[in-house]
C-alpha cells in the first residue's frame, strides 16, 4: 500500500492517472479509524478507479487545545485497518508544515449561516478550520467524488456549501452513521470513554430514537422538554444542546412543515468527552 507524507509525491502519482480520466474517490479523516470511516472508504472503492484516504489531525479546527493534544494519533493501526479492506488505497498522511507552510491558521468563510448554528455556536472557528483544510485537501487530491459521514451532518452540509461557493468540481457524497452494537455512534472519541460510560452512552441514541418515534404526535416544545427531562435524570451526562432543525438551512424548526426534512441534533458531555449524534425525523 502506498503512503504519501507530502503533497508533491501524492500529486505526482495522481495527476497522470487523472489525466487518463481515472475517477478519484477521496475520504478525508483525522485518523483513529473505526468502522464508520471504513464504510466511507468501502463506498469510495466501489465507485472509483482510485481511492485516497487522508489522515491528518487538523489543528485549525480545534477550538480546545486539550482536545487537540488528546486526539488519538494511531497511523500504524490505521494503515493496518485500511489494508484489511484493500491494499489499493492511497494514504496521504501529511505533516502540519506540508499543509500549512508558514502559518497554521484558517481562512474565514461564509456558509450562508450554516456555520452559525449548533456546532458553529459552541465551537467558535471550528468550521473555518474545516473549510480551510477541506479546500486545501480538495486542491491537492482533485477528487471526482468525496465521501463524508452524516455523523457530522452540519459538516456535510457545510462542505456541500463550500463546493458550491468555491465552484469546485467535486461530488459530495453523504454516508449513513455507523453505530456500535448498543447504538452509540462510532467516533474516535469513544476510545477515551470508560467501559461503563460507553455503555451508558447508548442512552443518547435511544433518546433520539424516541424523538423520531414521537415526531408526528408530539409538538416541538414537548419533544424538546422530553429530551431535557430525559437527560436531567441521568447526571452522568451534561447536555450542551438538543435541537430539531431543518436539514438544508439547519435553522431550529419553529413549525412542522410537511414539505421540509427535519433532523434532531445533540451534543453532550460524558466523562468530560464531547459526543455528537443526530437522527432523521421524517
Ligand atoms: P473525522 O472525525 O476523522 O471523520 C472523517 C469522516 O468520517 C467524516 O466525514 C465523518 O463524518 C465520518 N464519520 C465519523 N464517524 C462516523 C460514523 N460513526 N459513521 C459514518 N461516518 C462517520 O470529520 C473529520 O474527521 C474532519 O473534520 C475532516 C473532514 C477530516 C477535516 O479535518
Amino acid at each position: 500500500m502506498l503512503i504519501f507524507d507530502n503533497k508533491e509525491s501524492l500529486t505526482n502519482f495522481l495527476r497522470p492517472l487523472q489525466s487518463l480520466n481515472k475517477t478519484t474517490g477521496f475520504v478525508p479523516t483525522m485518523g483513529a479509524l473505526h468502522d464508520g470511516h471504513l464504510s466511507l472508504i468501502k463506498n469510495s472503492l466501489d465507485k472509483n478507479h482510485v481511492t485516497v484516504v487522508s489522515i491528518f489531525v487538523n489543528p485549525t479546527q480545534f477550538n480546545n487545545v486539550e482536545d487537540l493534544e488528546k486526539y488519538p494519533r494511531t497511523l500504524e493501526a490505521d494503515v493496518k485497518k485500511i489494508k484489511q479492506i484493500s491494499t489499493q488505497v492511497l494514504v496521504y498522511a501529511p505533516t502540519v508544515s506540508d499543509i500549512y507552510q508558514e502559518k497554521t491558521s484558517s481562512s474565514s468563510f461564509s456558509f450562508d449561516g450554516l456555520e452559525n448554528q449548533m456546532e458553529g455556536k459552541h465551537r467558535p472557528g471550528h468550521f473555518d478550520g474545516v473549510g480551510t483544510i477541506v479546500k486545501k485537501l480538495f486542491e491537492i487530491v482533485n477528487p471526482t467524488n468525496a465521501y463524508f459521514g452524516e455523523k457530522d451532518f452540519q459538516q456535510l452540509q457545510i462542505v456541500k456549501k463550500l463546493v458550491e461557493k468555491e465552484k469546485m468540481n467535486v461530488e459530495i457524497i453523504g454516508c449513513p452513521i455507523f453505530r456500535e452494537a448498543n447504538g452509540l455512534a462510532m467516533s474516535s472519541r469513544n476510545e477515551r470513554l470508560s467501559k461503563s460510560a460507553r455503555e451508558q452512552s447508548s442512552f443518547i441514541y435511544k433518546t433520539l430514537q424516541a424523538v423520531q418515534a414521537d415526531f408526528k404526535k408530539k409538538s416541538l416544545t414537548e419533544l424538546n422538554e422530553f429530551v431535557k427531562n430525559a437527560f436531567s435524570e441521568h447526571p452522568e451526562f451534561s447536555l450542551e444542546y438538543f435541537e430539531i432543525a431543518e436539514e438544508s438551512t439547519l435553522l431550529p424548526a419553529l413549525e412542522k412543515d410537511k414539505t421540509k426534512k427535519y433532523r434532531a441534533f445533540i451534543a453532550i458531555f460524558i466523562e468530560n468527552i464531547r459526543l455528537i449524534d443526530n437522527i432523521s425525523l421524517n
